[in-house]
């Protein structure tokens, strides 16, 4: 794999005649890597002081050059698809049914109800991608953003005991934010783009993504500010997962429906988030309660995975599979 994954840091335009400090006029707006500039439609470079239409136009050619962007076989997009890598859980059962763990590249949302295992997951997560790929890992570092302040270091140094990780270095590999309120929320991300950019991530948590916005939009009046603002947030978390090919592992409260008829049916709990939120995830994995410490977790919905359970536990080194 190698080569064919990992970010074009933005200066390498310096060598395909963009000068210098266009190339820090880049970064200094986000775009640190020529993925951002590759990706990004031709009016937001306008929108960075200096750039000039003419400008803008030689960037996009170069970008368009060294970033794959045009049509390709599905023989080739098939073998590329077959060598993603994936995060492993720690539950062989989980494994399974997401066909290997955590995709990377992409958007997983887990939602649940509190003590589902939604944040001991994602601290599992945060200590296996560091692993090498021939042991379940995506061999980078992991990004932490925690909105509800339930992280604890402790529960990884756990984690890397069990798989044999120095914990100091695991914890070390680990970059932790704790967000206060939604635009500090967005404010890191764009923050963690110029971290990316540095060293190799392979996962993005965010643990919670919707909490601090039930806190900072109250009621029916602010309802739609709310969706624009998470709509904003959620598309720079995809163009992180498609620029750096990181996993991206959301996490999401779900409430009870109010509205008429679903109040009958026994699966009444919604994740918060609605259209939006249910779009940008790639993969949607809806965790419950099972006996004891076991919990159970289903694809809810995917692109290419099957409708399926898994049983996986939660314990002192982090998930695992259940013992009986
Ligand atoms: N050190 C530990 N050993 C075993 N189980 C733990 C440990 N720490 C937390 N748990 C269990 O994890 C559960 C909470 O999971 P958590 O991921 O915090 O839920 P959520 O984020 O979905 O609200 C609780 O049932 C708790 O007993
Ligand atoms: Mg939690």
């Amino acid at each position: 794999m190698g080569e064919a994954f990992g970010p074009l840091l933005i200066n390498k335009l310096e060598e395909f005649g963009i000068s210098g400090s266009d190339c820090k006029k880049l970064a200094e707006a986000g775009y640190h890597t020529i993925e951002s500039v590759a990706f990004t439609p031709k009016k937001n470079l306008l929108l960075v002081k200096g750039i000039s239409e003419a400008k803008a136009d030689k960037i996009l050619a170069e970008a368009g050059k060294l970033v794959p962007m045009g049509f390709t076989t599905a023989t080739e997009f098939h073998a590329r698809r077959n060598e993603l890598i994936t995060i492993t859980t720690g539950s062989k059962n989980l494994d399974a049914i997401l066909g290997g763990g955590m995709e990377t590249g992409s958007i997983t949302e887990l939602y649940g109800e509190f003590r589902t295992g939604k944040s001991q997951l994602c601290h599992t997560l945060a200590v296996t991608c560091q692993l090498p790929v021939d042991m379940g890992g995506g061999e980078g570092k992991c990004l932490y953003i925690d909105t509800e302040g339930t992280f604890r270091p402790v529960r990884l140094l756990a984690v890397a005991e069990r798989y044999g990780l120095n914990g100091e270095e695991v914890l070390d590999n680990v970059a932790y934010a704790r967000a206060y309120n939604a635009d500090h929320q967005l404010q890191l991300l764009l923050q963690a783009s110029a971290m990316m950019a540095e060293s190799r991530f392979s996962l993005l948590i965010v643990d919670s993504l919707t909490s601090l916005y039930r806190t900072d939009f109250s009621g029916r009046g602010e309802l739609s500010a709310r969706q624009t603002h998470l709509a904003k947030f959620l598309r720079v978390l995809m163009r992180l997962a498609d620029e750096f090919g990181v996993a991206v592992v959301i996490t999401n409260q779900v409430v009870a429906q109010v509205d008429g008829a679903s109040a009958f049916s026994a699966d009444a709990k919604k994740p918060i988030g609605g259209n939006i939120v249910a779009h940008a995830s790639t993969t949607r994995l809806s965790l419950r309660k099972g006996r004891g410490n076991q919990r159970i977790c289903r694809i809810a919905d995917s692109p290419c995975l099957p409708e399926a359970d898994a049983v996986f536990a939660i314990a002192p080194e982090g998930i695992v599979d259940p013992v009986d």
